[in-house]
């Protein structure tokens, strides 16, 4: 694995023509597009760069993006790996193992979810605070080499507050609607039943989604920072009537596309 990580951060070092990052963004269902927001661009796909699994699902491009955005040197994933596709959860983590050789200090995780909190609305952008792993495995399962990071990691701050407190000063100068809450992380690919978002709702949660858990696991004993966003694509729970569709998701997350690029680009600045 060591040499794997290696090979593929020596094959982006050579093909970046700006300089090297320290923010990472990693962009979820329909957020796509906010690599629209990113200046100087340099596109490189997943299929061109050795060892990096394929994104299978639509509504998610597989690219790298290096470019500039809030006046910071940034790297963007276009596209994430989901347990749910059928990669093992090494896979999954890959691209974090990546940017960690590469030197990154900062990850910005974003999502589409499921709200649980009743106080939430469909189109809500929520700062996710804290997480419950209900993946059938951990990332860090397995032989643990301490190049990487300890064998048992701290989770306590796995979303780190002082990003946490500047998002919410920046909503409050923006006079932005911005929620918080805890993320719980299922590895898919159904949706919840009704049983099962109340289930979520009662042991902490407040949104349900099938990814972000596994790169914050790594991120954090890569030793980096991590903030995270959901955005509320669906509300579930016993008294909701409606299934969520993937189009609804995809399209429930193009409609708060402002909230999040000017959250994402405000919180690079910030950093
Ligand atoms: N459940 C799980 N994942 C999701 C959901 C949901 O309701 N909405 C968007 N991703």
């Amino acid at each position: 694995m060591l040499e794997q990580i290696r090979q593929t951060a020596d094959f982006l070092s050579e093909r970046i023509t700006g300089k090297m990052p320290e923010i990472a963004i990693i962009l979820g269902t329909g957020l796509g597009p906010i690599v629209d927001y990113i200046e100087e661009a340099q596109y490189i796909p997943y299929a061109e760069i050795p060892n990096f699994p394929i994104s299978t699902v639509e509504g998610h491009s597989g690219n790298l993006i290096f470019g500039k955005m809030g006046g910071k040197r940034v790297m963007a994933m276009q596209g994430r790996f989901h347990y749910y596709e059928g990669y093992d959860m090494k896979q999954v983590t890959f691209p974090v193992r990546v940017m960690q050789a590469l030197g990154i200090k900062t990850l910005l995780v974003s999502n589409a979810a499921g709200g649980m909190n009743k106080d939430f609305k469909v189109g809500d952008v929520m700062v996710i605070t804290d997480h419950i792993n209900l993946f059938p495995e951990n990332p860090l399962r397995g032989h643990n080499y301490n190049e990487l990071g300890t064998r048992f990691p701290s989770m306590t701050e796995a979303y780190c507050q002082e990003y946490i407190d500047k998002a919410f000063e920046i909503a409050r100068r923006l006079d932005m609607r911005l929620v918080h809450g805890v993320y719980v992380g299922t590895p898919g690919p159904t949706f919840e039943t009704r049983a099962e978002y109340e289930y979520f709702r009662i042991i902490g949660g407040d949104a349900v989604g099938m990814s972000t858990v596994p790169e914050v696991i790594v991120a954090n004993h890569a030793g980096m920072k991590v903030f995270g966003l959901s955005v509320i694509t669906d509300l579930g729970g016993k008294d909701i009537k409606i299934a969520p569709s993937h189009e609804e998701v995809q399209q429930a997350a193009v409609t708060a596309q402002p909230t999040t690029v000017t959250l994402i680009t405000e919180m690079v600045k910030a950093i």
